[in-house]
């Protein structure tokens, strides 16, 4: 990273991860939570698309380095890097150790300006990032520019067709305006704005698989098939309809994969190649 002050989005997002980065990390680690097995289950998806030797990696919004040990394993030579320079501290204690900690590049960076020469990577990930992001063009186009011709993108993108997505944005709607309201009229304490779904000032953005699709053909980009969808977990926590979610959950993450509404899941993935 140069060193030159971030634009006052970046610096929102920024700060957000700094803050989220212990709780993000430790997520991962916790079982029996609706976060923590999305996070996993994305994961494993990413690594059993990953081609094999993966080679150089560039994991970008690698968060705490989540992908880094089982990248390593696979023989990779990977560089983890994130906005958050909390994040990116994380990632690296928890590395710290490792045999093949000497095979894992750590550093603060921004997805728009990626400080790598063209044609460097055999494989980029991009998990759980364009959804931060004002304007994803720059994102893809760093990416292309950055991979090898025949290398691999792997890319995630929250899906505006799930209708669990927008019964999630439908709901955050409801609860801000009701807020608002009871908060004005004093019946009611506003939502607590810390928290991702309620912040305004970050983006937190859907998108249809054909969007990404065209920008990243317009960055020279091509794509291996369509998108692979999963999630389809519910969106929210109610403790007292809770045994219902949970079973919903478990349903439809069997059922609906490879059914007829496979395209619903809450999140898509995309693999790209740059043709050689
Ligand atoms: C939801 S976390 C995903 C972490 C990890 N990739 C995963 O799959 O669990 C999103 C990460 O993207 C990073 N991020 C957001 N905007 C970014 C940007 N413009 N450039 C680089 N990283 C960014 C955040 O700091 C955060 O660590």
């Amino acid at each position: 990273m140069t060193g030159r002050p971030l634009p006052s989005a970046e610096q929102t997002v920024k700060t957000y991860f700094d803050r989220d980065a212990a709780p993000y990390q430790a997520a991962y680690e916790r079982t029996g939570e609706a976060r923590g097995e999305i996070f996993r289950e994305r994961r494993r998806l990413l690594l059993e698309r990953l081609k094999q030797p993966p080679g150089r990696v560039l994991d970008i919004g690698a968060g705490p380095a989540v992908f880094t040990e089982a990248l390593l394993a696979l023989g990779a030579e990977c560089w983890t890097m994130d906005l958050s320079r909390e994040m990116i501290r994380l990632g690296r204690q928890s590395l710290a150790g490792h045999p093949a900690a000497a095979r894992a590049h750590h550093g603060v960076g921004e997805i728009g300006r990626l400080p790598f020469s063209d044609s460097v990577f055999d494989a980029i990930l991009c998990s759980g990032v364009l959804q931060y992001l004002p304007d994803i063009q720059p994102a893809i186009r760093e990416m292309a520019r950055t991979l090898r011709p025949g290398g691999q993108i792997l890319l995630t993108f929250p899906n505006n067709r799930a209708p669990l997505n927008s019964l999630h944005r439908a709901a955050v709607q409801s609860v801000r305006i009701a807020a608002a309201l009871g908060a004005g009229l004093g019946l009611l304490r506003r939502p607590d704005e810390q928290r991702l779904s309620f912040r305004a000032d970050i983006p937190n953005r859907f998108f249809s698989a054909a969007s990404v699709t065209r920008l990243a053909r317009e960055a020279g980009l091509a794509p291996q098939g369509p998108p692979q969808f999963h999630c389809h977990h519910f969106p929210f926590q109610i403790p007292a309809l809770s045994p219902l979610t949970r079973a919903w959950d478990r349903i439809a993450n069997l059922s609906l994969p490879n059914g007829p509404l496979r395209g619903w899941g809450r999140e898509g993935i995309l693999e790209l190649t740059k043709p050689g």
